[in-house]
């Protein structure tokens, strides 16, 4: 899997892939990720900006059309992409669901919003999906393209060491996931459940079952009506 990513902000970027699981997904080729500073395509070769003031007269800078679509167009000449996506506040949520179909995608491009907004003509004709990660307003869609790679790219095979951790996230069935513990057995007086350390897996099992069904029964009852 491929997936670019376009930004004014290439630098917000360097660690989110420097670490932990997505560096080895990296490093054992299970995924590219590269990040393209959108200020390479200005038409602005002096100060090289990429936005520019709104027609109409509102405050605030709305990216440009010129640069995005060079861009666009310079990657979409190497390969094909499956999704072209722009990170806004007004797209459809981010979900596990989502997540996981974009995971068995071949080539993704993510266009990071940026200032006041974007010059409308961009979000009719160049992308294909807009998506938010949550009802709030971030500076730029920087930190949505890095949770979004991040729920991706966990989810390729190979990229988690035991891939059954995956499959038992939460969300990932529309449940919760039950709680876990490690040692020591008891700490402070506060007991792991009892059942965990009984060795009788098909009752491990069960009660996993029961626990996810009632804590999102009790936190995210939206979940099982989904
Ligand atoms: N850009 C600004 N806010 C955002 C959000 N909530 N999700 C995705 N991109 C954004």
């Amino acid at each position: 899997m491929r997936i670019d990513i376009i930004t004014v902000l290439p630098e917000l970027l360097e660690s989110p892939f420097s670490h932990s699981i997505i560096k080895r997904a990296i490093d054992k080729n299970l995924v590219e990720i590269h990040v393209h500073n959108l200020r390479d395509y200005s038409t602005d070769k002096r100060h090289r900006r990429v936005d520019d003031y709104p027609f109409g007269g509102d405050a605030g800078m709305v990216m440009q059309i010129e640069p995005i679509f060079a861009a666009i167009n310079h990657l979409k000449s190497e390969r094909n992409y499956d999704e072209i996506i722009f990170t806004s506040p007004d797209g459809e949520q981010f979900s596990q669901k989502e997540a996981n179909s974009l995971s068995l995608k071949e080539n993704l491009l993510i266009l990071c919003g940026h200032y006041k907004g974007i010059d409308h003509r961009v979000r009719e004709h160049l992308i294909t999906k807009e998506i938010s990660i949550g009802d709030y307003v971030l500076t730029g869609g920087e930190m949505a393209a890095a949770i979004m790679t991040d729920a991706i790219v966990r989810l390729i095979p190979g990229a988690i060491g035991d891939e059954q951790s995956a499959l038992s996230d939460s969300f990932q069935d529309n449940l919760l996931a039950p709680p876990v513990y490690t040692r020591p057995a008891e700490f402070n007086g506060w007991r792991v459940p009892d059942v965990l350390l009984s060795g009788n897996e098909k009752l491990i099992k069960e009660w996993q079952m029961e626990q996810s069904l009632e804590r999102t029964k009790r936190l995210r009852p939206n979940l099982l009506n989904d």
